[in-house]
């Protein structure tokens, strides 16, 4: 049963609103998951009265326009919808807001506040709604939804927690990372503990690595200020996949609530090998795409795109080798990359397995048993694959990879968004899916050695050309000859890879 509400979004008219929000609270109004009284309130500097408005959210939520039904579910939405004009360093603004949330029926007291905005904007904010009593709950509950990047390295996140704290408690806040609310990465979970038969493998005696990936065709969308100053280990490793790492390293939580799950994933965090500054290059690589073609787009270089620097250095490739130093995982690499203007769209976590201690089969043709892999697939495919071995049909003994496919999506299915279920777990109060401040310390700690040597190593970056899978360099990061990225979740794919560019 969720609590009637007021959401409030800061930056209504950026991006973030267009693409996720309002799409996400439309679908699950569509989905008769909202209070009736539910409120939207969008602040934002730009000129709307409320009509205006409507109509503009009207064009943002056009594609989901198209059928009679979700026109009638529009009436309903639109009598939710209120803009709020102001500025967000304007103490002013906020006080009309605190009018309608304290003195005006119209307008649920439990509140939510939504920073769709730059992260050098979220201390201005807080502070504001802090210095307003927007954020006591006297009058109901308040919540803060606070998007990626929390900080910009450690000192800045101990900085802007430290801020932040002043007008907020811990049970306030919603640390969001949009990964956690995918349905494919909750189910790493689901696979893990609620099936018995992987568990005894789970560990450093039969995983011979693990690789993380997450590939993007697309550059940057007109995002080129903000990128310049992130790049791909801020961007996608600091936060989402880590988390995913934590997913899958953790130890069986007490029970799934927040706390227990959040002090497995901390776990997890901790353990990892910290990166001494002088060990940066065996275990991180970057670098940057140059002109290239993905599919038949013809696609120009990192530094030819609007609001990118010449002679910049921002990665937009990054590879890491981690090691979790606990009984579980000791000695077992985790490889983990991410790179923008990429050969495929993929997220997806590949586990390859030991060889078998024994080589049985050395007196047949079978010269060497290719290890098992494990493949769970997060996007654009859906997937859960196990490939193992068995005999070709004939007289010989002969091996041929199988693969036992375990997806369980059909592609009629309709996606849920991840901000759909993010939205509702806040409404609810639910913390589970969101960021404990200590994570996402941990997390910075992991890569703050990594940003200090790249920053300071202005001089030169390494190359990949648009459309390619990354630079050859990164290989160095694999521990032998036989590990290699594993690039297609198809069986044609686990052979190649290291090749394949
Ligand atoms: C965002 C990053 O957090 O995640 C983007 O800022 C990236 O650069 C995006 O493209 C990837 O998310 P998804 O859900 O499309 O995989």
């Amino acid at each position: 049963m969720i609590d009637p509400c007021t959401v409030v979004v800061f930056g209504a008219t950026g991006s973030l609103t267009k693409l996720k929000l309002m799409p996400a609270l439309f679908k699950l109004d569509v989905a008769g998951k909202l209070p009736d009284e539910l409120r939207i309130i969008a602040f934002a500097r730009r000129e709307f009265d409320q009509e205006s408005w409507r109509r503009e959210v009207a064009t943002m939520l056009e594609k989901h326009l198209s059928s009679d039904a979700n026109k009638q579910v529009f009436e309903r939405f639109r009598n939710r919808l209120h803009y709020s004009r102001g500025d967000l360093s304007d103490p002013k603004a906020y006080q009309s807001v605190k009018e309608l949330l304290d003195q005006n029926n119209e307008f649920p007291p439990n509140g939510i506040f939504y920073m769709s905005i730059r992260p050098a904007d979220f201390g201005v904010v807080i502070e504001n709604l802090g210095k307003t009593g927007l954020i006591s709950e006297s009058h109901g509950w308040r919540r803060v939804v606070i998007e990626k990047p929390f900080g910009y390295d450690l000192l800045s996140a101990q900085i802007l927690q430290k801020g932040i704290h002043q007008h907020l408690n811990e049970q306030q806040i919603y640390r969001i990372d949009h990964y956690l609310g995918k349905a494919t990465v909750q189910n790493v979970l689901v696979f893990r503990f609620a099936n018995l038969l992987l568990e005894p493998l789970w560990n450093r005696n039969y995983i011979d690595h693990v690789q993380i990936t997450h590939s993007e065709r697309a550059g940057l969308d007109a995002r080129g200020g903000y990128y310049e100053g992130s790049g791909a280990l801020r961007d996608m490793i600091q936060s989402h996949l880590l988390q995913l790492l934590t997913f899958v390293a953790m130890e069986p939580p007490v029970s799934m609530d927040a706390e227990s799950l959040r002090d497995e994933k901390v776990k997890v965090l901790k353990s990892i090998r910290p990166i001494p500054q002088n060990a940066v290059h065996a275990h991180a690589f970057r670098a940057q795409y140059t002109r290239g073609a993905v599919g038949k787009e013809q696609v120009r270089g990192y530094v030819e795109e609007e609001g990118v620097d010449r002679n910049s250095t921002t990665e937009t490739y990054a590879a890491l080798k981690l090691y979790i130093d606990n009984w579980r995982w000791r000695g077992v690499p985790f490889y983990i990359r991410t790179g923008k203007r990429m050969a495929e769209n993929r997220s997806a976590i590949c586990i390859r397995f030991k060889h078998p201690p024994h080589q049985l089969f050395r007196s047949t043709q079978i010269e060497h048993v290719k290890p098992n892999w494990l493949l769970l697939g997060i996007q654009p495919q859906e997937c859960l694959k196990l490939e193992i071995q068995v005999k070709e049909p004939g007289l010989e003994m002969k091996t041929q990879p199988m693969s036992l496919d375990a997806s369980y999506r059909t592609d009629t299915e309709e996606k849920r968004d991840a901000y759909e279920d993010l939205l509702l777990d806040v409404m609810e109060g639910d913390h589970s899916l969101f960021l404990r401040y200590d994570e996402v310390e941990w997390a910075w700690r992991v890569v703050d050695p990594i940003l200090k040597v790249w920053s300071m190593e202005r001089e030169f970056i390494n190359t990949y050309a648009a459309g390619s899978w990354g630079p050859r360099g990164t290989y160095r990061l694999f521990e032998r000859e036989d590990q290699f990225w594993r690039h297609s979740l198809s069986l044609q794919g686990a052979d190649v890879g290291s090749e394949v560019y």
